[in-house]
């Protein structure tokens, strides 16, 4: 197990595709293992497999509360089959986007169908925080960040400033520890 480098802005990597995952076996499991690994270190409650790199369609995720017990799940080529008319706006964050913060609208509930590690279907609706986190981790998969779905003067500012960083830095941004409603 490993803390993996996360991706920032403005790498291209973040931008492709991610490939269905084909067999679960165990370079898979211990990607997922890093994945946990990065994601509670940062910490972030999210995290795609691209955003360390890998362009697979594989996603963890823990939205417990700080005073809640773990509750670490996997979602591997998951699918969006359904989305609500009603829609819920938050405050989003990203680990590949440090520091930044925007509300976003998106549907309030969504129902998925997905992969277990065990390569089980899984299908789950899913309200509040985890359809917004669900919603913004698939974004990844398909090259979709945030920052896409907020107005396009907002969006050019918040990529001007990470280019500028990137290339100040030889590309090499740090992450940022702290705050707490960074989605991944
Ligand atoms: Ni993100």
């Amino acid at each position: 197990m490993a803390i993996r480098d996360i991706l920032i802005i403005p790498e291209k990597k973040l931008r492709l595709k991610s490939e269905l995952v084909k067999t679960i076996d165990k370079p898979l499991r211990a990607l997922v293992d890093d994945m946990f690994a990065t994601m509670y270190e940062a910490p972030g409650i999210g995290l795609a497999a691209i955003q360390i790199g890998e362009p697979l369609r594989l996603i963890t995720m823990d939205v417990a509360g700080k005073e809640e017990p773990k509750d670490p799940r996997v979602f591997i080529n998951p699918e969006i089959v359904w989305s609500s008319d009603d829609t819920s706006t938050y405050e989003e964050g990203c680990l590949s986007i440090p520091e930044y913060y925007e509300e976003v609208v998106r549907p309030a509930s969504i129902k998925v169908k997905f992969l277990d590690i065990d390569g089980k279907e899984q299908e789950l609706t899913a309200e509040g925080l985890l359809s917004t986190c669900l919603q913004h981790e698939i974004d990844h998969l398909n090259g979709v960040l945030f920052i896409d779905h907020i107005s396009k003067l907002k969006r050019d500012m918040v990529m001007k400033k990470f280019k500028k960083a990137a290339k100040k830095s030889g590309g090499d941004l740090a992450n940022d520890k702290e705050p707490s409603h960074h989605i991944g």
